[in-house]
């Protein structure tokens, strides 16, 4: 369990050291060039990266330092949004980058690796600063750590009087942070032993999103929502988080872990708590996730039969769409031609706490939808009495959208009257959107945000041990049920909203809402 001790002082300010060595396990891999360069790119452009500062690639694969960044000059240019990339920025930054090729499993090649970061330090002026990324297969989770303090290379040495370490050491783990509940907590134990706590920034990188970011601001920086925000206003939420790709080349990964371990335990769980916490009485990094936690533990664990009604998984299934031959999941590659990994997971959620007793939470992720969208739909109670309805005599529902990605705002739903004779009403709404108010957002901000968060030394928006067990805690029943042979896997052909019985979860009279690419005028057209 996580013990607040350990954590950093909270009168500890928040500052970039002068130099950092930021190491990269899997610096060969995808992750690595599609958004870890791209955005230490943007951070170099924007000056906020440390000023004597080197990234060092590990791998398996043979690269020199040239061919290296030949290799990422090329990702940046595929990967930054369109006039993002300048060659002679790409030229500076892409200098302090190197590599070195080793196995990140083997204990051997801990000492090559010493010896190379010394190097470095000279080079750069580097008190031996240094950042480690794992974006490797979770598999070797539990083994860097272990063979970093083997070469002590976990060591923060003496601190300072404002508690500052003289080498500053900390680690940064990708999700699926373990593949249940036990391997959660013996991985947790394992950086117990080589790592501090504040040295662990486990990434999601939903939070680093500005849109997730802007869920509390609007909660906690309003006066206006916060009152009805709870049991007696609202009715139900919806949180949808769909994609329009597969797997692409991710199958080895993806077949292992499935959308719940990819989506549900960490990204959507996240969407969930930052819905329903309480506000804390500080941001900071204790107290900002003391309430995560506590949302966590409220999670209403579902017996073997609850899971069974409330809980869809599906895979999806080749089709015709968007004019083309659809492979299905299990023909995709390095899939296993009979494999039961679900692509798609929707369920229903209670909160067990004073504020959301008895409302339920629709969660909903999945690869081969129709469009990719991100949004949170807050579904008010109605008016008591109806004395206005629309032209077919419904009546028009409040909603709330946060609309987390694409075109970011949020959208209040209302009714107005239809101007003339008689009183009906039909749906309007007000809408806030980025573009529109705030010039617009950034691309690939998620990574960096976390990456400066974790140069700066913020470990608020990672997230920490007892969070990821809490997660699992509850998550792992459902894992488990999976394991017996008549859980039923749906299939659901590429390109639609899931398998049906995903609508038999929403409760009599209500069903998903599947958003538009459009947040604004989504009543008058429906981008796909
Ligand atoms: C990653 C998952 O964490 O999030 C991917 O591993 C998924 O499978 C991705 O595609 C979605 O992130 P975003 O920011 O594109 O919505």
């Amino acid at each position: 369990m996580y013990s607040p001790h350990e954590n950093m002082p909270q009168t500890m300010q928040h500052h970039l050291p002068e130099s950092l060595v930021l190491v990269i396990f899997g610096g060969s891999g995808d992750l690595t060039k599609r958004k870890l360069i791209p955005s230490l790119y943007q951070l170099f452009k924007q000056d906020k990266l440390p000023i004597r500062f080197s990234v060092l690639g590990l791998g398996r694969t043979e690269y020199s330092d040239a061919a290296y960044r030949e290799h990422l000059d090329e990702a940046l240019q595929r990967y930054l949004s369109d006039g993002e990339y300048d060659a002679s920025l790409a030229e500076q930054f892409l200098s302090g980058v190197y590599y070195l090729p080793m196995d990140p499993a083997s204990a051997e090649d801990y000492p090559k690796l010493c010896e190379q970061l010394k190097t470095l330090d000279e080079r750069i002026n580097n008190p031996g600063h240094y950042i480690y990324y794992l974006s490797t297969p979770p598999s070797l989770y539990g083994v860097i750590p272990l063979h970093l303090a083997s070469v002590r290379l976990n060591e923060e040495g003496e601190e300072d009087a404002n508690g500052a370490p003289s080498a500053i050491r900390r680690i940064v783990i990708e999700k699926p942070f373990g593949y249940d509940l036990q391997s959660a907590r013996e991985l947790n134990e394992i950086y117990r032993k080589s790592f501090h706590e504040h040295q662990l920034y486990r990434i999601d990188h939903f939070l680093g999103k500005e849109t997730v970011q802007d869920i509390m601001a609007l909660r906690f920086a309003n006066g206006i929502f916060e009152p009805l925000w709870n049991r007696n206003y609202i009715e139900r939420v919806e949180i949808t988080a769909v994609e329009n790709m597969g797997i692409e080349s991710r199958g080895g990964f993806y077949d292992q872990t499935g959308a719940l371990r990819d989506m549900v335990q960490n990204h959507l769980a996240q969407l969930v708590a930052l819905t329903a916490m309480e506000p804390p009485v500080q941001f900071n990094a204790d107290l900002f996730r003391n309430e995560v936690v506590k949302v966590y533990q409220s999670f209403r664990p579902m017996t073997p039969e609850e899971i069974r009604r409330r809980v869809v998984r599906g895979q999806y299934t080749e089709s015709e769409w968007k004019g083309e031959h659809q492979r299905a999941y299990r023909e995709e590659d390095k899939i296993a031609s009979d494999s039961r990994t679900e692509t798609f997971v929707a369920m229903k959620l209670y909160i067990d706490n004073w504020r959301w007793q008895g409302v339920p939470f629709y969660i909903r992720t999945g690869k081969m939808m129709p469009t990719k969208v991100t949004e949170i739909v807050v579904h008010f109670k109605s008016t008591p009495h109806r004395v206005f309805a629309t032209a077919d005599g419904s009546t028009v529902p409040n909603q709330l959208v946060i609309r987390i990605q694409p075109n970011e705002g949020i959208s209040l739903k209302f009714a107005a009257k239809v101007p003339g004779s008689g009183f009906e009403v039909k749906k309007v709404s007000m809408d806030f959107t980025y573009d529109q108010q705030m010039g617009g957002l950034a691309s690939g901000d998620a990574y960096s945000r976390l990456l400066e968060d974790c140069m700066l030394g913020d470990p608020t928006l990672f997230t920490r041990s007892d969070a990821v067990e809490m997660s699992w805690r509850f998550f792992d029943p459902i894992l488990d049920l999976w394991k017996e042979e008549d859980f039923p896997l749906y299939g659901y052909p590429a390109g639609t909203w899931g398998p049906k019985q995903s609508d038999l979860i929403i409760e009599r009279e209500h069903s998903w809402t599947n958003p538009c690419r459009n947040l604004t005028h989504s009543e008058l057209y429906c981008e796909l």
